[in-house]
């Protein structure tokens, strides 16, 4: 059954906890709606862990489109929310509309993801004005890492608390279906779960959210170096991709690799015609 922001929705009325990871191509999706995943997000993380770069600062609205036009391909049933990069709406609402139109027109997309409370509270009535359902972004917003001084928990005073708690209702009453909160302690993310209409799915927001989302390659054990401490490894997809490619590098090496059965066969009398009529290799410089 396909997930839509109505069955989304009703799984917070009924408790039935939402699932989300990211994901950002054709094959990847294709196994997370096998599995029954309820909804992918095309993060701008990809920015990081598909493109290399240190922040999702660089992506562009090109390479949005180009991810999520994948991932839609591959996801039959799961809800499809495609991020809005940096700098594609804090323009303009104009421009806003215009980038998220992209996403749904092109990307296929079934919903866009934007970061910020108040400051976005225009774009996101103009977005949702013209069809498309909104996910918001509060607390560890990565996009504003340059204003937060770095990859900082959000929401550990008063003050910082109380304007993510007054932001989430913002954004609710600016028409947001949903909300993700980031990088702020649970018993935050518990309260604003608690007072809002709308699901919240936490990252680093602890288990009372509404719903969880992940980075898939940091859950599947396949990012080396600093994880986040909200990071789970569900498995060691790492280790197997290691343990295949140098099987492979080693079979290819030694000629165990292609067997007999990696090959295809042909009749005898066509290799005696073509080896008699092949012209000698020339070894002369
Ligand atoms: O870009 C992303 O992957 C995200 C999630 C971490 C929520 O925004």
């Amino acid at each position: 059954m396909k997930n839509t922001v109505l069955t989304l929705t009703e799984q917070k009325r009924t408790g039935e906890k939402i699932t989300m990871l990211t994901a950002y191509d054709y094959t990847t999706a294709k196994i997370m709606d096998e599995c029954g995943i309820n909804t992918i997000l095309v993060g701008d993380s990809l920015g990081m862990v598909m493109l290399g770069y240190d922040t999702t600062l660089p992506v562009t609205m090109d390479d949005m489109v180009h991810h999520t036009a994948a991932v839609s391909r591959g996801a039959k049933d799961a809800f499809v929310v495609a991020d809005m990069p940096f700098m594609s709406y804090q323009v303009s609402v104009s421009e806003a509309v215009a980038n998220a139109g992209r996403l749904v027109k092109e990307g296929g997309a079934n919903a866009v993801k934007l970061e910020g409370g108040a400051s976005v509270c225009e774009q996101i009535r103009a977005i949702v004005d013209a069809s498309i359902p909104v996910v918001a972004h509060l607390g560890l917003t990565p996009q504003s890492v340059n204003a937060f001084g770095g990859f900082k928990v959000q929401g550990k005073n008063v003050d910082s608390a109380y304007r993510i708690l007054e932001d989430a209702f913002k954004i609710q009453e600016a028409g947001a279906f949903m909300l993700v909160l980031e990088g702020i302690p649970a018993k935050l993310a518990k309260i604003i779960t608690e007072r809002l209409e709308i699901p919240t799915i936490g990252i680093g927001a602890g288990k009372d959210c509404d719903g969880q989302v992940l980075v898939y390659q940091d859950m599947l054990g396949m990012t080396t170096g600093h994880t986040a401490k909200f990071v789970k490894k569900f498995a060691e997809a790492g280790e197997v991709m290691r343990k295949g490619i140098n099987d492979y590098i080693n079979e290819t090496r030694s000629g165990e690799f292609p067997a007999i059965e990696h090959t295809y066969a042909v009749d005898e009398s066509v290799i005696e015609e073509v080896e008699a009529h092949a012209p000698a290799h020339d070894t002369e410089e």
